[in-house]
């Protein structure tokens, strides 16, 4: 039987790429699902596939994770309606632009930041909160193999993914003692909307949701710290 069938899981950005397929993956595996995403049409597709696939639809909303406010009335929704929060992941992610340090906007950095590293922080402060007080829970963040390396014109982006690394790194610990497993996930390129253009020789949504969801089902006493995977074309990254 699934680990994840019956749990309440939260997750972002799950309109699209990663998060859409897992989220399709987490409610064909039994999961009681909160999520979120921006744009209301694309989540309306979600709902849609979840229920032809047989799937009951879950707790959902669209808004800007750049608002504190709205990320706080989300999971006190998600908490009241699924009764408790098991599983927390951090998905929503967003690469408004690649440049060089000498030439990133302001506008475009403090963007980037709201979405990949500020919104996490308040969904793994307010999860603590949730989470600690059962002594018990899984917090997953989705990072970037970029963190991993630097790369020139990603300084924005890998900013933003290697600063919720260390915080990642440092709720680890603080998490430990409380029961909640804090997993970090590096995914090397996927084929999503967030490219530029097609890859059709990274990684497919999907099969980044298979590992996820392959993941989450380890033994009880297997508690994964990082995992990283690339698609066979960046084999020779470092
Ligand atoms: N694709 C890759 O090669 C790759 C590699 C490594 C790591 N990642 C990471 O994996 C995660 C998923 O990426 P993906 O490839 O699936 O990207 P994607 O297809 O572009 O999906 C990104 C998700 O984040 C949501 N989002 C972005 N900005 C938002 C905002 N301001 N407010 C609310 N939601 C927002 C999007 O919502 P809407 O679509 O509704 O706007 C969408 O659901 C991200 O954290 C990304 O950094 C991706």
């Amino acid at each position: 039987m699934s680990n994840i069938s019956g749990k309440a899981i939260l997750l972002t950005g799950a309109t699209s790429g990663i998060g859409r397929a897992l989220a399709l993956r987490l409610s064909s595996e039994g999961a009681r699902l909160a999520v979120c995403g921006r744009s209301p049409e694309k989540m309306a597709s979600l709902l849609d596939a979840i229920t032809t696939a047989g799937g009951r639809p879950p707790l959902h909303a669209t808004f800007d994770l750049a608002s504190e406010q709205e990320i706080l009335a989300f999971i006190e929704r998600a908490n009241a309606d699924l009764g408790c929060l098991d599983i927390l992941i951090n998905n929503a992610g967003v690469n408004i632009t690649k440049a060089p340090v000498s030439e990133i906007q302001t506008d475009h950095f403090d963007a980037m930041l709201a979405v990949n590293l500020r919104a996490p922080m308040i969904f793994m402060r307010e999860a603590f909160r949730l989470m600690s007080a059962r002594g018990e829970g899984h917090v997953v963040n989705i990072l970037s193999s970029a963190c991993l390396y630097s790369n020139e014109t990603m300084g924005a982006y890998t900013a933003g993914k290697a600063g919720l690394d260390a915080l990642t790194r440092i709720f680890r610990k603080e998490c430990q003692p409380h029961g909640i497993r804090v997993t970090a996930i590096y995914p090397g390129g996927t084929n999503t909307p967030f490219r530029a253009k097609p890859r059709p020789d990274y990684m497919a949504a999907e099969s980044v949701a298979e590992a996820i969801v392959g993941l989450l089902n380890l033994p009880g006493d297997v508690v994964p710290h990082e995992f990283v995977f690339r698609p066979e074309v960046e084999v020779n990254y470092p």
